[in-house]
């Protein structure tokens, strides 16, 4: 059956998730794009790459939820390209979480806890990857502005879409 409602899960993570990318991709580019001093550029690289490492078991939970709303609901009627788009945006996140990881020319410090290996340890790949990086990162920003304004434009033409996302039942 079809269902208008997202579960309080669905909710937190869903506002979880875009606080964290849309701080990623902000902060992000603002060091890539901005002159800012190497220890600001550092010291922001490294905290992104230790919240990027503790978002990626948030965002299999998330995927996991959707899948299930997915499989038990389907999307709702009229609403298959929305649904369709929200699809792609969970694939975007997944190409920028895996090419982040493989793009490493370091061990992972995660907030100086835990280290991980460096997965790939050949500088023409980590270079691949990276440009990777920022090519889904480019793709991922432009889907959230598009996202917002269809929420926006929703809204404006009185379809409280806002409210979907705001009261669970
Ligand atoms: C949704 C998750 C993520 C978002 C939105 C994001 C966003 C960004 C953006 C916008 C940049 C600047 C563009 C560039 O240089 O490519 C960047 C760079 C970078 N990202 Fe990510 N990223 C994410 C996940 C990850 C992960 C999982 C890792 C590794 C564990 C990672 C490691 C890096 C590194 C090392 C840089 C280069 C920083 C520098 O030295 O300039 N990212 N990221
Ligand atoms: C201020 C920023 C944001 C607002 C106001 C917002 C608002 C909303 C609303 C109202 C919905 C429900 C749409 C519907 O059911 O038709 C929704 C769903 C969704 N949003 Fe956002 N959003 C924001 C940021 C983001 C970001 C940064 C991402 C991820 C990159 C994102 C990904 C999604 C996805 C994938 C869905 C589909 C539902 C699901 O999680 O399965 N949103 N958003």
């Amino acid at each position: 059956m079809a269902s208008t409602h997202y579960t309080p899960a669905q909710l937190a993570l869903h506002w979880l998730s875009a606080a964290f990318i849309i701080w990623a991709l902000v902060m992000g580019f603002s060091v890539m794009l901005l002159d800012v001093t190497p220890t600001f550029k550092a010291t922001i690289a490294g905290v992104n790459v230790s919240l990027s490492i503790l978002f990626i078991p948030v965002f299999a939970v998330r995927t996991w939820l959707r899948l299930r709303h997915l499989r038990d609901h389907g999307h709702r009627p009229g609403e298959r390209l929305a649904g369709v788009i929200h699809n792609v945006i969970y694939a975007v996140t997944a190409l920028v979480l895996v090419t982040g990881v493989l793009m490493m020319d370091r061990p992972i410090q995660v907030f100086g806890w835990v280290t991980l290996p460096q997965p790939i340890t050949d500088p023409v790949w980590d270079h691949r990857f990276h440009t990777l990086h920022a090519g889904c990162n480019g793709l991922l920003g432009m889907l959230v502005a598009l996202h917002v304004l269809a929420v926006v434009k929703h809204e404006v033409v009185g379809k409280p879409v806002l409210r979907r996302m705001w009261v669970a039942r």
